[in-house]
């Protein structure tokens, strides 16, 4: 048997904690793949002390990332804490050393990843990052190498596993927004601060990292529009599943020639397609390439050992050499990216509105007008009798149409004065 390679883990978090049990407890099986054993030479962490009931000498856990970047023997280091800082100190800290980096931090590389990929390459190592997008989903090699044939012309994903878990507990089981999060947390889905969950960060992030697989082209995340799923309750769940639809946080990249339009933002999913019966941690992704046409992904998004899962595959493929085969290609679209020039949220889809309006004559006709004067076409009004005073809810379904253009609509219609509060405007996916 070959020697065993010596492997460093940067963080015994949630993740971190799963990689080290999938390596000691899978061990044959791992070995049998990479054609030698992997062994968990050191780990780093924050706190020493704590028993995390890992098969972990004490002597073998330290502080310091240079137990790890310095130690001659280790070749491959899983990076496995979340944020910015220390992250990318380590990261290049470790590539410097010479150690290739398997890492599951995806709001490093939305934020740092054509600095982070020049030095890597640079250095003559690799950067693997399966597990940095939802979760279990072998998305990244699917993207990268699988459909490497293709010119990918969309990409739909559900890729936050928590905002998926809330939305769709809150929906079949009528729980409370505040009770689903702290379940979310407790179960290990959640990012350290889960408002990155909840206000579509997250996912916005991911959706970078897989615009770049895909297109070529690293758009600055906080550049994406995105919308959370902050502001969807469960009066806004009842009226699109009266129209046949549940709601879910969805991150699209779409090119039609050379623009590309990317965005996140809870829309209404047609109920029996792949999206809407996307349920708890489980994300979801819809590809569209030229020669495959559409593909659908779905599993574990989340969680400890379905991360795990995929760093420890990346940890097998850099062991046998696939990471770094696989990584000199990532950059190849990167020259064309030019050809792909992002336009920002403009994309043509139904729409749902929500709007409150007054319970008065010609109030319909002031909304309905200001739609068609915006060039929108309706498919269908919902108004009941209002339960008691006030304003009753308007609900529009419109024919496809531009999201710019109903966006003008929708503050044109918000500041009149036939409406009270702010209309909801969501997109609707009806495959
Ligand atoms: N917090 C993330 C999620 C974990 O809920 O999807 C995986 O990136």
């Amino acid at each position: 048997m070959p020697d065993p390679v010596r492997v460093g883990v940067v963080g015994l978090g949630t993740v971190g904690s799963g990689v080290v049990r999938l390596l000691v407890d899978s061990a044959d099986h791992i070995t049998r793949h990479a054609g030698r054993p992997i062994v968990v030479e050191r780990a780093v962490c924050r706190d020493v002390g704590r028993d995390r009931g890992l098969k972990l000498a004490p002597d073998r856990v330290s502080t310091d990332i240079r137990t790890i970047s310095r130690d001659p023997s280790i070749s491959v280091a899983a990076l496995l804490v979340g944020g910015l800082e220390p992250a990318r100190s380590m990261m290049i800290d470790l590539l410097e050393n010479g150690k290739d980096v398997v890492t599951a931090n995806k709001a490093l590389l939305a934020e740092h990843g054509p600095e982070l990929f020049e030095l890597a390459r640079k250095k003559g190592r690799s950067i693997a990052f399966e597990a940095a997008v939802a979760g279990g989903i072998p998305i990244v090699a699917a993207i990268g190498e699988c459909l490497a044939a293709n010119r990918i012309d969309s990409i739909r994903g559900i890729l936050n596993g928590t905002s998926n878990f809330i939305l769709s507990t809150m929906e079949e089981e009528g729980a409370d927004y505040a009770d689903v999060l702290a379940l979310a947390q407790a179960k290990g889905y959640a990012e350290a601060d889960p408002s990155m969950d909840v206000d579509g960060t997250d996912a916005t992030q991911k959706l970078a990292i897989l615009a770049h697989l895909a297109f070529g082209v690293w758009v600055p995340w906080a550049e994406i529009p995105r919308t959370g799923i902050e502001g969807v309750d469960s009066d806004l769940m009842a009226s699109a599943a009266e129209l046949g639809y549940r709601i879910r946080l969805v991150a699209i990249a779409s090119r039609s020639d050379d623009r590309l339009a990317m965005r996140v933002a809870p829309a209404l999913v047609k109920i029996g397609t792949p999206l809407a019966e996307t349920r708890g941690a489980f994300n979801a992704v819809s590809i569209v390439g030229d020669a495959v046409g559409r593909m659908f992904f779905h599993g574990l998004g989340a969680g400890q050992m379905p991360t795990a899962s995929a760093v420890v595959a990346d940890i097998i493929d850099t062991v046998v050499g696939r990471a770094a085969i696989t990584f000199r290609t990532t950059g190849v679209l990167d020259a064309e990216s030019s050809a792909a020039r992002v336009v920002g949220a403009d994309m043509v889809q139904k729409h749902f509105l929500r709007v409150h309006v007054d319970d008065r004559p010609g109030v319909l006709s002031r909304i309905t007008g200001i739609l068609g004067e915006h060039g929108i076409s309706i498919a269908s009004v919902i108004q009941r009798d209002p339960a008691g005073v006030g304003g009753v809810p308007l609900v529009i379904m419109t024919h496809a149409c531009g999201t710019n253009a109903v966006a003008k609509a929708v503050a044109h219609i918000d500041a009149s004065d036939v409406v009270s509060g702010t209309t909801v405007c969501l997109g609707v996916l009806d495959d």
